[in-house]
């Protein structure tokens, strides 16, 4: 089931104009809480909660994820798609819910 749905993802962020997906927070939850829980609370290993984290903390780790200083298959591809704003829009919004 993980592994369909990693396909679907990928595939979808593949597609389409893909920056502008992330842009406002329900499309920010729908895309990221597939693997990092709804609320930004994480299901478990191997992905790490996101609610509540530091604001800060979150737009270094994207934009690592982005420019590839910091390695992961599946978050690589992810933020290889986001704009700076998105990587605002996000961090924001998770910083913001409760975990
Ligand atoms: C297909 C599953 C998947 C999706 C979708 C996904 N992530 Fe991740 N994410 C992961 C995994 C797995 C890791 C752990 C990778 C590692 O070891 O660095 C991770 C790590 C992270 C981290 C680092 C957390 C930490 O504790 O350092 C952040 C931040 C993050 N993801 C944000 C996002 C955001 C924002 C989105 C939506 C734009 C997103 N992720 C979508 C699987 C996913």
């Amino acid at each position: 089931m993980k592994l369909l749905l990693v396909s679907i993802i990928m595939l979808s962020s593949f597609s389409a104009q893909a920056a502008s997906i992330y842009v406002g927070k329900s499309k920010a939850a729908a895309v990221c809480s597939q693997c990092h829980g709804v609320r930004g609370t994480s299901a478990g290993a191997p992905f790490p909660p996101l609610a509540g984290r530091d604001e800060e903390y979150l737009k270094m780790a994207l934009k690592q994820y982005r420019d590839k200083t910091r390695v992961s298959d599946i978050m690589n591809n992810i933020a290889g798609s986001l704009s700076d704003r998105d990587i605002n829009n996000i961090a924001n919004y998770y910083s913001r819910q409760k975990n």
